[in-house]
């Protein structure tokens, strides 16, 4: 299983300013955790709850579905594009980047095993997007669209380029092309798939979209591409029963959790950073930035009291970021709490070789990169305990399918709990909305239009378009 080492956020380590009595902490919330996951667990089936994202692992209905779209399609296409934004993309990218070889997309159809290529276009910059539709074959591109409330104006405006440049491209066949994943009663997407007749997929109610990873939004991309969703599922499942243990002295998620809440409403530490240590994980570390500052970054609590809780996620990549950010993290404002992700076995052992005999780097030769990647881990790590700056880590054992699931699993249950924690909604965004529906006021959308005469009073020095 994936494990959580403590240690350096320990008041014995690390000091009484900064640091914590574990076990005292522990102790003081043993009741409120183990209320907090049995909650959690009773309340999962029930709507309005938000809680369907803990059921995901167990859709076989979806996971049937998605195999045999996947299954129909193989061999027929030679890229796929996924379109939307957020909750809806980052997932997707984040598990494909880790788990597919990488620079996958310059491998050859072969050396692909006839999968396809992959891309997401997590944007609208204009130049970004045409320099891709000038690269993409459309004839030989799947597109999936995935938008959840089937109508954030960016995802629809990417659809409208695409559907217009494929239909003059493919004519009528253009809908083959096509993929929707979306919600199953409202929003304007689902009112197209049915009028185009795109093959459809559906986000279960209950799943905000920061947690839909696990939905089709990400196992059919998944599948696609030829990642194996049935050991994703069955390490959601591993995970899911280890965090299904109420004592907080067996439940890493919830170990987690209570650390970081601590950690900010005690100490200070208004900054998360998640630092994995393989390039293959650095989309992991953008989802979970988005997981955390998203579901946790809140104004009002359950009580309507304004509280605005929530710490800034950072991201920062082992050791590209020790060359940037570790300056700061070392002697800069003692405010951050630092997740190292680490890898224990790489697929690959790269040895350096021993080809320079009397020089200042003859030191490095016969080594392997990796015990050199280790080394500059717990270096970094040790810097850190000088400088008194807690710090967690988060150990996998190899980058697989299993561990994946487990891996951003865990990482749900943890900001659920400290969700809890902080005594909010983790599952909505009304920030997102407010600048969701300024968008559809400054670029027309009917209904929007007093909003629209507000918003240009309110920006009226500084508007540009
Ligand atoms: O987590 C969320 O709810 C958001 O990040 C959404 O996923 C994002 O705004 C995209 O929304 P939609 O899927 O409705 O297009």
């Amino acid at each position: 299983m994936i494990e959580l080492n403590y240690r350096n956020v320990k008041s014995e380590i690390i000091g009484e300013e900064n640091g914590l009595n574990i076990e005292e902490e522990f102790n003081n919330y043993k009741d409120t955790i183990h209320q907090i996951i049995a909650d959690l667990n009773s309340n999962k089936d029930k709507p309005g709850q938000n809680l369907q994202w803990m059921n995901l692992g167990y859709n076989e209905e979806t996971i049937w579905y998605v195999k045999e779209y996947a299954a129909m399609v193989e061999n027929r296409f030679d890229n796929v594009l996924i379109l939307g934004l957020g909750g809806s993309e980052l997932g997707g990218q984040a598990v494909c980047e880790a788990l597919l070889p990488p620079y996958w997309n310059f491998l050859s159809k072969e050396q692909r095993n006839n999968y396809p290529r992959i891309f997401f276009l997590d944007n609208i910059d204009p130049d970004q997007m045409n320099s891709l539709l000038n690269i993409l074959d459309l004839k030989k591109t799947l597109v999936n669209v995935i938008t959840k409330s089937g109508s954030t104006a960016e995802v629809m405006a990417q659809y409208m380029i695409l559907k217009d440049r494929m239909e003059k491209e493919l004519c009528d066949d253009y809908r083959k092309n096509v993929i929707a994943t979306t919600d199953k009663n409202v929003g304007i997407l689902k009112q197209l798939s049915d009028q185009e007749g795109y093959k459809t997929f559906f986000i279960p109610d209950d799943v905000a979209g920061r947690f839909s990873v696990f939905s089709a939004v990400g196992l059919l991309p998944f599948s696609l591409v030829g990642i194996n969703i049935d050991e994703i599922t069955q390490g959601i499942k591993d995970m899911d029963l280890a965090l299904k243990n109420t004592d907080i002295n067996y439940n890493i998620a919830a170990q987690n959790a209570l650390i970081h809440y601590l950690m900010n409403t005690k100490k200070g530490k208004n900054i998360s950073v998640m630092m994995p240590y393989s390039s293959r994980l650095r989309y992991i570390a953008d989802w979970y930035c988005q997981l955390w500052a998203e579901s946790l970054g809140k104004q009002k609590d359950k009580n309507n009291n304004t509280v605005n809780t929530g710490q800034t996620p950072i991201k920062a990549i082992g050791v590209t970021d020790q060359h940037s950010q570790i300056q700061l993290y070392n002697e800069g404002p003692n405010d951050k709490i630092i997740n190292f992700l680490r890898v224990k076995e790489f697929d690959t052992n790269l040895e350096i070789p021993n080809i320079f005999e009397y020089t200042g780097i003859s030191y490095l030769g016969g080594k392997t990169i990796n015990k050199l990647l280790n080394a500059e881990a717990e270096s970094t790590m040790a810097s850190l305990i000088d400088y008194k700056r807690p710090n967690v880590t988060i150990s996998i054992p190899k980058i697989t399918p299993y561990y994946m699931g487990q891996l951003l699993y865990m990482f749900e249950v943890q900001t659920a709990i400290t969700g809890a924690l902080y005594n909010i909604d983790a599952y909505d965004q009304p920030g997102v909305e407010q600048s969701k529906n300024y968008t559809y006021a400054l670029m027309g959308r009917v209904g929007y239009e007093d909003s629209a005469n507000e918003l240009k009073q309110k920006l009226s020095d500084t508007i540009i378009i």
